[in-house]
Order: C-alpha cells, then sequence, then structure tokens
C-alpha cells in the first residue's frame, strides 16, 4: 500500500468505496427482484386454488366436481405457456383427480403439515411450487387441493439478473478505478507543476516565484505560502550579503587608517610627540575594531543562546537612572533635557546587565539623534499588554524605508550617519537580540524629523 502512487492511493480508496456501496445497492436490487417474483408466483397459487375451490363441492364427506367434465375439458383445451398443475387427493394422500396435464406424474403430496401452505419441490425435473389447501367437512379434514405452478421462468429471470450483475460488477470496478486514477491524476497536475518550478529555484535564481493557480483553492495557499517562504528565504541571504559586504568594509577602514600611519611613521624620523599623536590615534582606532568585533561576539552569543544570565527582580527606574548617570557628560554635552514619567515604582524579572546593555544603546541613540537641547521623554508604565518602558525623542527620525532595516548589524541611515558620525551601526541589532533573548517585546514609532520612540515590553 505505501509503495502504490498518490493518485494509485486515491484510486484505491474510490474503489474500496465505491466497490461496497454498488454491492450494497446490486444486492438491494437483487433482493427487491427476488421478493417481487416470489409474491407474483404466490399470488397466481392464491387465485389458481380459489378459482378451482369454487368449482369444488363435498358430499358424504368426498371431493366432487360441480362439473368433472366440463373441469377436464377446459383443463385439456387450455394451451399454457406457464402451465398450471392442479390435483386433488384425500386425506391419506391418495389422488381423487388431476389436471390432465400432469400425464402420468403425481405431484408430492405434505403428509407432516395439513395446514394451508406453500412450498418448492422438484417434479419431473422442474422447480414447482404448491400451495396445498385443506378441505373440510365440518371439522373433519377429507383432503386437499394442490396447486402447483412452474419456477422455471421465476429461476431463469434470477438467474439471469445474477448473471448480469456478477459480470457487471467487475467491469464498473475496473472502469471506476480507471476513471479514479484519470481525475486523480488531472488533480494533481497543478502540484506537480508546483514542484517542478520549485525544483528549478535555487540560490541563483531565487526570484522565481510559483505561477499562482487561477482558482484560489488550497493549491493557491500552497503556492502562496511557498512564495511567502521564499520571499523570506531571499530576504535573509541578500541581509546576510549585504552584512559581510558591511562588515568587510567597516573593519577595513580601521584597519587601512591604522596602517596608513604606520607606514608613513616608518618613513622617516619624527619628533617624539608626533609619534605619541599617532600612536595615539591608532589605538583609538584599535578600540573601535575591539569594541565592533565584542559587539558581534555578544549579537552572537545571542544568537546561539550562550549567553550567561542571572534573571533576578531589578527596579526599571534604578536601572534607568543608572544609565543615565553613564550619559551625564554625553547629556549635558547636547545640552538635551530628559523628562520622566514614572508614576510608580516597577519591578520587572530580567538580567541586570543585559538590560543595562539595551537601555546604554537606546539611551545613547536618543541623545545622538536629538537636535541641540532637545527632551527625552522616558516613561515606565504598567497595561493590559504588560510593563512598558518607553524612550521618546525629538530627534531627527527614521523615515519609513529604514524603520525595517535599523535592527539590521552594521545599518545606518542616511541622515542617522549626518547626523553623528561616530556609529558602528551594531547598536540595534545587539538591542533587538537580547530584546529577543530575554522574551522582551521591542516596539518603534518614528517619523522623518518627528522623532522616535522605542517601547520595551515586559511580562507582569
Ligand atoms: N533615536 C533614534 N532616532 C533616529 N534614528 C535612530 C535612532 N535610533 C537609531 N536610529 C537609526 O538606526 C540606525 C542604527 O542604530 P544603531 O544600531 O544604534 O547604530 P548607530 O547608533 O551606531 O548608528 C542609526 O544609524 C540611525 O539611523
Ligand atoms: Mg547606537
Amino acid at each position: 500500500m505505501s509503495n502504490l502512487s498518490f493518485t494509485d492511493r486515491i484510486a484505491f480508496h474510490f474503489i474500496l468505496s465505491s466497490g461496497i456501496l454498488l454491492f450494497m445497492a446490486f444486492a438491494v436490487t437483487f433482493l427487491i427482484a427476488y421478493l417481487t417474483v416470489n409474491d407474483r408466483v404466490n399470488d397466481d397459487l392464491i387465485q389458481e386454488s380459489s378459482q378451482h375451490l369454487s368449482e369444488l363441492y363435498i358430499s358424504d364427506g368426498q371431493i366432487h366436481f360441480k362439473d368433472l367434465n366440463e373441469w377436464l375439458e377446459r383443463e385439456h383445451n387450455t394451451v399454457e405457456v406457464n402451465p398450471v398443475f392442479i390435483q386433488i387427493v384425500d386425506q391419506a394422500g391418495n389422488i381423487y383427480e388431476k389436471s390432465p396435464n400432469l400425464r402420468e406424474e403425481v405431484l408430492p403430496f405434505d403428509k407432516s403439515d395439513s395446514s394451508y401452505h406453500f412450498f418448492d419441490t422438484q417434479f419431473n425435473n422442474q422447480w414447482v411450487r404448491q400451495v396445498q389447501v385443506p378441505f373440510y367437512d365440518g371439522y373433519d379434514l377429507i383432503g386437499h387441493l394442490i396447486v402447483a405452478i412452474s419456477l422455471e421462468d421465476s429461476k431463469a429471470i434470477l438467474g439471469n439478473l445474477r448473471k448480469v450483475m456478477f459480470l457487471t460488477y467487475p467491469a464498473c470496478l475496473i472502469l471506476l478505478f480507471f476513471l479514479a486514477k484519470f481525475y486523480a491524476k488531472r488533480s494533481i497536475q497543478p502540484v506537480k507543476e508546483i514542484i517542478q518550478t520549485a525544483n528549478t529555484i535555487n540560490k541563483e535564481n531565487l526570484s522565481t516565484r510559483i505561477k499562482l493557480p487561477e482558482n484560489e483553492d488550497e493549491l493557491y495557499t500552497l503556492s502562496v505560502t511557498i512564495n511567502n517562504l521564499l520571499d523570506r528565504i531571499e530576504n535573509t541571504i541578500q541581509r546576510e550579503k549585504q552584512f559581510t559586504s558591511d562588515a568587510s568594509h567597516e573593519f577595513r577602514t580601521p584597519i587601512a587608517a591604522v596602517k596608513g600611519t604606520l607606514e608613513v611613521l616608518t618613513r622617516k624620523d619624527r619628533d617624539p610627540e608626533h609619534y605619541r599623536d599617532k600612536v595615539a590615534y591608532c589605538i583609538g582606532e584599535l578600540n573601535l575594531l575591539h569594541n565592533m568585533m565584542e559587539q558581534l561576539l555578544l549579537i552572537a552569543r545571542a544568537e546561539n543562546q550562550h549567553l550567561e544570565t542571572h534573571i533576578e527582580r531589578i527596579q526599571l527606574e534604578e536601572t534607568v537612572m543608572q544609565t543615565l548617570e553613564r550619559y551625564k557628560l554625553k547629556i549635558e554635552k547636547y545640552g538635551v533635557k530628559v523628562v520622566f514619567d514614572i508614576s510608580e515604582p516597577i519591578t520587572v524579572q530580567t538580567d541586570r546587565n543585559l538590560i543595562a546593555i539595551i537601555l546604554n544603546n537606546l539611551i545613547s541613540n536618543a541623545i545622538k539623534y536629538s537636535p541641540q537641547g532637545g527632551k527625552i521623554y522616558i516613561t515606565i508604565a504598567k497595561n493590559k499588554r504588560g510593563i512598558l518602558l518607553s524612550i521618546k525623542d525629538e530627534g531627527i527620525g527614521i523615515d519609513e524605508e529604514s524603520l525595517e532595516l535599523i535592527f539590521d548589524r552594521f545599518y545606518r541611515s542616511e541622515s542617522g550617519r549626518e547626523q553623528a558620525a561616530v556609529g558602528s551601526g551594531l547598536g540595534l541589532s545587539i538591542v533587538k537580540k537580547l530584546c529577543d533573548y530575554l522574551s522582551i517585546k521591542i516596539d518603534v514609532k518614528s517619523q522623518s524629523q518627528q522623532g522616535s520612540e522605542f517601547t520595551l515590553v515586559f511580562d507582569k
């Protein structure tokens, strides 16, 4: 069964069920035909027996014909296709009279049951059905009228019907099997087309998509699902490519700067002041590289779930204050003003160090991308979604296109670069990875030139 093809399996299940149904239909038809034919024979027998009974009378405890000669004459003359045999016997089974068409033959008499009853017997190599009608004189049984009708016709009709059914049943099943196979094949054709297209898609032509069928059925949904999956894969591969080129670019710049500076220094002797300046510059660039590598390492660890965490209940307000303390000088330098909206002390279950990294990045961005003297609103609140911590600024904002990309590694928007020269574009991807790691939801709302709002949603 398991090595049958899909279409064969459908066809097989189809004929199995239709085979059972067809068998039931045939059986019911045969039963109805059988009962109808039987009823007809019984009706004929009843009619014949009552007609003959009306021609008989009893006297002296014996059965007599009202007009025996006329009866014999009539029975003799009628030429019937389906003959009716009549026989009259006494209570011991001795024959009084019988119809001439019986000739030498005798209809069997059932001595065991003297009541009115039907039974099938064989006589003269033919099947007949008999009715045995008791004859009473008062309470005394004096004999029986036996009427018999040939069953050959009925048997022939039922036999033919059985033969026809016997032959048509397998023929119908075979026909149904091929029909089912044909339709199953036709219905599966679109799936084959999907498979064919899917097979041709590889890394080089990832932008190929499966043609959507005209009918919006299950196959349409399947095609859309596969196309969406391809969209996501293509997107991821695109981002990976972008990451590799961005990363090499980001690393190349400081390395080239250090290399160039050192090469120039070796060309001729300089005074110690000059060396000190250049070495300090190189250390600065190497620090940049070092930080970038640390950040990438952090992202990789968060992605691979290799971060050590210590989950505890922490005061959100306290953590925010510690972060602001760290950026005190920067805040003063940019002249930004921090406005709090913290209605009550709220605690959350999380990792103190990782949440500090998240807040560092969000707050440093808010400061960095704010105009001179801008305001930063920090809100901590509870609502039905959970515990919210939002950091909102009135800075350069993020346009719609960039909004989808800001969490990518090394991504920096055009306006971001203009506003702040320093930055690796790794901050927000660290934020995103750590939020995922700690099951914190992060939302961004931003409009170009209007400001941005980053909201962290913690479980209650
Ligand atoms: N508060 C903000 N206001 C405007 N733009 C922002 C803000 N935060 C982040 N961005 C944009 O997202 C980019 C990525 O941010 P991030 O990953 O922290 O990198 P970086 O701060 O090094 O530029 C930034 O370059 C900037 O374009
Ligand atoms: Mg940043």
